[in-house]
């Protein structure tokens, strides 16, 4: 880690509290004029640090900014060595990290970004990622599990996001299926898998899991602005995207031991809102109302349709009907 990055994990970790020039000189090992130096550089790099005189350096309270050398450290105190690498802005952090995987990425490396100029959403559509309010990762990751248990991964990572969420901020998130994470009746995250197969063998070589959280996203698009909302009110803040990145990586990587006994799929289906409810389920070629009655082993959503008809459908999409 470079002096800049092993100051900020310091304040970032320690938030609101002081540390003079000399003691983070001498825990760091270098000068205090070098402490001085990376210090401006970090302020040009959006870091909100105050520097009081007799007191030191202190990390303001608004200060958020995604770090890799501050995710890493959260991650390495849960046991995770794994890189990360966070960008300004970014097309999109999945078509990124897949270029990374096909040049041979480590499982487990994520990207991020604090941007995206394309970012992307499920069925073909956009996922609206403005700059410093929202997480948009892509973690990559090799599984070593047959087909069938790797690709519940997607069913899985919304059951950790909302462990992540609600570990930190106590709110308790619920899922619509497939994988869309609602507050309040409103998405504030959104997943997109991405799988490459070997046809060969029949199996997966890696898997881009796409996570994109509203933090504190605000002016949302006409077209979402009823749909969508942030998980936080960015006055009251107290967490950091830095913490909250880390600890849905850590939740991603727990997760995936349970792939094979799916002992997360009961979790699904309590955070899952759907179950019960009446729905319109949109498929490629038709629409047709039903009701949503199970998750299978799959994590195929089991619908009744008013025929009575009982279908399980694999993927797709469903919107809740107002009745
Ligand atoms: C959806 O809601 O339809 C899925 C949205 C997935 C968005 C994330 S943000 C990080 C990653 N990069 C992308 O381009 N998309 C995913």
């Amino acid at each position: 880690m470079t002096t800049k990055e092993m100051i900020v994990t310091i304040l970032e970790e320690n938030k609101d509290h002081y540390f003079s020039g000399e003691t983070l000189a001498a825990q760091l090992n270098v000068s205090r004029a070098a402490i001085s130096k990376a210090v401006k550089e970090l302020k040009k790099e959006g870091f909100t640090i105050d520097a009081v005189t007799n007191k030191g350096y202190c990390l303001s309270s608004e200060s958020d900014v995604l770090s890799s050398a501050v995710i890493e450290s959260y991650l390495q105190k849960n046991g995770y060595y794994v890189e990360t690498v966070t960008y300004k802005t970014i097309e999109s952090t999945n078509q990124t990290a897949k270029k990374m995987a096909l040049d041979g990425a480590n499982h487990g490396t994520v990207v991020l970004s604090e941007e995206q100029t394309q970012g992307r959403g499920r069925l073909g559509r956009s996922f609206y990622s403005p700059k410093n309010s929202g997480i948009y990762m892509s973690i990559i990751l090799r599984p070593q599990f047959d087909m069938q248990s790797s690709l519940l991964i997607t069913t899985a990572a919304s059951v950790a996001v909302c462990r992540a969420i609600e570990k930190l901020t106590r709110i308790q998130a619920e899922i619509k299926w497939v994988n869309d994470i609602y507050l309040n009746g409103k998405k504030v995250c959104g997943i997109l898998t991405e799988a490459v197969t070997d046809f060969e063998s029949g199996t997966i070589e890696h898997i881009i899991l796409g996570i994109g959280i509203n933090v504190t996203t605000a002016n949302f698009p006409d077209e979402i602005k009823e749909i969508a909302s942030a998980l936080l009110n960015s006055s009251s803040n107290k967490l950091t995207r830095n913490e909250l990145a880390a600890e849905i990586i850590y939740q991603v990587f727990e997760i995936t031991n349970e792939l094979q006994t799916k002992e997360f799929m009961s979790e699904y289906k309590k955070r899952s809102f759907v179950i019960g409810q009446k729905v319109n389920v949109i498929q490629p070629t038709n629409t047709f109302l039903a009701t949503a009655i199970d998750i299978n082993e799959q994590g195929g959503l089991v619908v009744k349709a008013e025929d009575g008809q009982v279908i399980e459908l694999n993927t797709g999409e469903v919107s809740i009907r107002k009745v």
